[in-house]
């Protein structure tokens, strides 16, 4: 595989509204999209669109969220992993593997709709990388 373009950065917070404002009152971010659930993953998620990328903003959702830990040791939230598309989730997956990067769990659907992976900290020099399938065009 080789690395698609920059999707989204991931940022893990306590709350999503009081996020949403810093985008908004300090950065000045315009376009904001209402934050949906993803009850399968955990997470209740809202983007924020920038000229070339998007921010993600993660907030966990129910008890067993992934987001949890993460919140425990930053409490005020922070970075939480960035995200490239790949045209072929599965061949990602399998190139990843074959490469000896752990991949966590299999590929499942992911914020925006199409198949998602991601690779283990460890293996990517302490960075969460999401693999994104590419949105079909005029998603
Ligand atoms: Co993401």
């Amino acid at each position: 595989m080789s690395i698609g373009r920059l999707n989204h950065v991931g940022v893990a917070t306590p709350s999503i509204e009081k996020s949403v404002a810093l985008y908004r009152d300090l950065l000045g971010a315009t376009k904001i999209h209402d934050p949906i659930e993803l009850p399968a993953q955990g997470v209740r998620v809202c983007f924020v669109d920038t000229p070339n990328s998007q921010i993600e903003l993660v907030e966990p959702l129910g008890e067993n969220s992934p987001i949890h830990g993460f919140l425990a040791k930053n409490p005020a939230g922070g970075q939480h992993h960035i995200c490239f598309e790949v045209p072929d989730i599965h061949e990602a997956a399998a190139d990843m593997e074959a490469k000896g990067a752990k991949v966590l769990g299999a590929p499942r659907i992911g914020a925006h709709g199409t198949m998602v992976i991601f690779v283990h900290p460890k293996d990517m020099g302490g960075v969460l990388v999401e693999l994104m399938e590419s949105p079909q065009v005029g998603h």
